[in-house]
């Protein structure tokens, strides 16, 4: 028997080249040898973006056919969108009633978020709570592994508490999941910072050949090389960081790294070889994409089958869950 997964991303937008490099082809990896369910998360978006909600249904489609150009495959894995699983709001709903507040206000990314996020009032009943929507996400497949970064291991301490809880209450129903953390190469934005939406220095999945190479063409690079003739040190250059992740010819690399230090080739060259690997990598997932993008109809089926093949997992589990909370059996 497979190992159970289950991982999420909120729809906040268009996924980049540091989604690709972490989560994505990790989450790739990982659908051949485990059973992994993928959803994307629109109620915890609305958590944060309730007041203007105008574009989580274009931003679920984007992130559904950016996970399908990197090669997520519905034959291999489920895809899901969360609100087309009623059952983790209704988890969600008896998970809060066993909640403690303290494991809530006591959460770092809580604090950091209420202290940090000032243009949205996040003093809502169900942001305290979001660990505990996550956890329903989780816990609704019994799943034994979650691949995510380390900023989540808060989250995930929370649950396997919740789970703890549960069954000490009602017996053993609920799986303590496991984190597993995704390695996560160093992929930094045009500006050197690391590549981020909120920054506007990312180069997403989806750019077209043309706006990817304006976007590396103008991209920073070592700033103590200022004329060509400077020698720059690509351990400070975040073009050559990009290079680590998307160029696997070893002997070039070489090249790029003495002729950087000696001044012997230019930062337009260099990358103009970065383009010609991260085009290579893009040419199956631009494939995927135009596949999906271009019928409708095959995007819509393959969500409705997603949700119906959640459903019969998550309509199991809830059943449980009632049955050992000890409500009036449910007609089936
Ligand atoms: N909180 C996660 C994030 O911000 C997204 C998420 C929601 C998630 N539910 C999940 C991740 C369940 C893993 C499992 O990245």
């Amino acid at each position: 028997m497979k190992k159970r997964v289950f991982s999420g991303m909120r729809p906040t937008g268009k996924l980049h080249l540091g989604h690709l490099a972490g989560a994505l082809t990790n989450w790739v990896k990982m659908q051949d040898e485990y059973d992994c369910i993928y959803g994307v998360v629109d109620w915890h978006a609305l958590m944060s973006d309730y007041a203007d909600s105008s574009q989580i249904r274009n931003n679920c489609r984007e992130v559904l056919l950016d996970w399908l150009s990197a090669g997520l495959d519905p034959e291999k894995c489920t895809i899901c969108i969360q609100s087309h699983v009623p059952q983790h709001a209704e988890l969600h709903l008896a998970l809060s009633m066993i909640t403690p507040l303290g494991w809530l206000y006591r959460c770092p990314t809580y604090k950091e978020q209420i202290l940090n996020i000032q243009n949205k009032d996040l003093s809502n009943y169900a942001f305290l709570g979001y660990p505990v929507l996550m956890a329903a996400d989780i816990l609704l497949y019994k799943a034994q592994l979650v691949p995510v970064g380390e900023d989540q291991s808060a989250h995930l301490e929370i649950a396997r508490e919740i789970v703890r809880r549960f069954n000490n209450f009602y017996g053993d129903v609920l799986v303590e999941p496991q984190i597993k953390l995704t390695p996560t190469p160093k992929v930094p934005g045009t500006d050197g910072r690391k590549m981020s939406k909120s920054y506007g220095n990312a180069i997403n999945i989806s750019d077209s050949p043309d706006v990817l190479w304006e976007k590396l063409r103008t991209m920073m690079t070592d700033p103590a090389r200022e004329k060509r003739t400077d020698p720059g040190d690509p351990e400070k250059c975040p073009v050559w960081d990009i290079h680590k992740v998307f160029n696997s010819d070893e002997d070039q690399k070489n090249e790029l790294f003495e002729g950087c230090r000696t001044a012997g080739i230019g930062c337009v060259d260099c990358k103009k070889k970065l383009r010609e690997h991260v085009e290579k990598a893009m040419i199956p997932i631009r494939e995927r994409r135009a596949k999906y993008e271009n019928d409708e109809t095959l995007l819509q089926a393959l969500i409705h089958e997603g949700a119906r093949k959640a459903q019969v997992m998550a309509g199991q589990t809830m059943e449980e869950v009632v049955n050992a909370i000890g409500f009036v059996p449910r007609e089936r």
